[in-house]
């Protein structure tokens, strides 16, 4: 857990006051020892190991506090600094604890000897085996938690932040650290599961390392009547680019078992942040459904077909005629007549993208344009190696036309902001309405000088050359749709 700035100065002040304060004690103290001396030799009548033993106890209490002052500093020193710029990471409670406790009792022993001399501390230990029992017997479970911690700690078998399941209930979660007593994880319902170094010693502890590539496995199926070989393609490409599934090693995708009424899959993808494995998860299954909708495939489920008789009073708008709706709110398309609009809604092909997929990537190569019919895009293109944000487009916006009408590759990439659907207008299906419409292509020429120019804004003169190379661009196109 991160200590702030502010805790972290008072902090320090308290430790410098207490140290001072403790130090002017002990000059204080010994200023006036002869004078104490003096007094109780007068009250205690010629009795100087007694005086000297009262005399002793605010002498250890004084030099035993400066020590323990000490220690902490030496800690601090040598865990928050040393350790951390030489080893990258903050050293475990548990060895801070076993330094500190070490160093104070060598220091308080050499303290105890120096200033009782005839006191044999050692021997006074050694020789009590009935206090040793004692502290044996009360500190039986703390003590088998405390070894097992150190031998956890010597182990290192994880870290700080990754994601283990341990126990026999399975605990699973991240772990926020290792104490005298315990493991602490964080599950993902946001719980705090201590489980105690003893007990963990003695089960198998799962593993998933921050810095190791963890894998996971989703599973979905289809009907057999699509091919293994397209649903591989497809699911693949739809999870290779989700958020959090490294791009390192590339998403497999098999078949783990031939269903009774099914084709049983499963992915296996690698994570980048194995802590957000549910998310993840999530999010793959939701890229695989939008994939195969699109791709035609189908899951498998149980299904039942039921024919309903309507009365159908008036006559329902068909799909054809909402997407000539469409196309005809699309300004470029306002020139065509009903029936051209009806053949061209005909010919157009409907997609659905999931939120953050890519419909278009820059720099491939694309002999289609698409209207969004629902839902909204962004257009990006790539500045220093991050995507920058040129336009986002909505219902009735057309995208894809400059490398449908001109051959080249796509100008910039193309990304779902919400749930969008597209209607796809491919090159056959244009090169028609273009043959009675040549207007049309004069109308899209002038969007496609435009659009050139707004992605060379960054360049003055970039712009102006794509301005004037606009009255190439439609002998181009014509050239290229065949035209005259
Ligand atoms: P295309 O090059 O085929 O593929 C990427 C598409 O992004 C491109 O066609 C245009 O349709 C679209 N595009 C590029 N620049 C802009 C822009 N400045 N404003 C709107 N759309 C754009």
């Amino acid at each position: 857990m991160a200590v702030s700035r502010s805790s972290k100065r008072n902090r320090l002040l308290a430790f410098i006051f207490a140290t001072v304060v403790a130090a002017l004690a002990l000059y204080v103290f010994y200023k006036i020892e002869p004078t104490l001396r003096g007094y109780l030799n007068a009250r205690m009548s010629s009795r100087p190991a007694a005086e000297d033993n009262l005399l002793n106890i605010p002498k250890l209490i004084l030099w035993s506090l400066l020590a323990f002052l000490g220690v902490r500093a030496l800690n601090t020193v040598l865990f928050d600094f040393v350790f951390r710029i030489r080893r990258g990471f903050e050293a475990p409670t548990l060895v801070r604890n076993v330094f500190s406790l070490v160093a104070f009792t060598i220091l308080f022993v050499l303290i105890f000897n120096r200033i009782y001399t005839e006191v044999n501390l050692g021997a006074l230990f050694t020789t009590s085996a009935i206090f040793g029992v004692i502290i044996g017997l009360a500190l039986q479970d703390t003590l088998g938690n405390f070894f097992s911690g150190i031998s956890l700690h010597a182990d290192r078998p994880f870290q700080v932040g990754d994601v283990i399941v341990v126990g026999q209930q399975k605990h699973t979660g991240v772990v926020e650290g290792i104490t005298w007593r315990a493991i602490k994880i964080r599950t993902f319902q946001n719980h705090v599961v201590l489980v105690s170094n003893s007990n963990a010693a003695k089960e198998a502890i799962e593993v998933c390392p921050r810095e190791n590539l963890n894998a996971r496995l989703v599973f979905f199926s289809t009907l057999y009547t699509d091919s293994p070989a397209k649903t591989i393609h497809v699911a693949r490409e739809a999870v290779r680019d989700a958020d959090n599934v490294s791009p390192k090693i590339t998403p497999i995708v098999r078949i783990r078992n031939l269903g009774e009424s099914s084709i049983e899959w499963e992915i296996k993808y690698w994570l980048e942040d194995y802590a957000k494995y549910n998310d993840t998860d999530a999010l793959v299954r939701q890229r695989v459904w939008y994939a195969l909708r699109r791709s035609g495939l189908t899951f498998a489920f149980p299904t039942r077909t039921l024919h309903l008789e309507r009365k159908v009073t008036t006559r329902p708008i068909t799909l054809e005629e909402q997407i000539a709706d469409r196309l005809s709110a699309v300004d470029v398309f306002s020139p065509l007549s009903t029936e051209e609009l009806r053949q061209l809604a005909t010919a157009t092909v409907g997609h659905v993208f999931a939120p953050g997929e890519t419909l278009i990537r820059a720099g491939d190569k694309g002999s289609s344009m698409f209207v969004v019919h629902n839902g909204r895009v962004e257009v990006q293109v790539a500045e220093n190696g991050r995507p920058r944000t040129v336009a986002v487009l909505t219902e009735g916006n057309f995208f894809g036309e400059m490398g449908l009408f001109t051959g080249e590759p796509r100008t910039a990439s193309v990304v779902a902001i919400e749930e969008t659907e597209v209607l796809e207008i491919g090159h056959a299906a244009m090169k028609q309405i273009l043959e009675t419409n040549p207007d049309l292509a004069e109308s899209i020429s002038w969007t496609i000088a435009e659009r050139k120019a707004s992605l060379a804004a960054g360049s003055q003169q970039a712009a102006q050359a794509s301005i004037e190379e606009s009255a190439g661009l439609l002998s181009s196109i014509k050239r290229f749709f065949g035209l005259r």
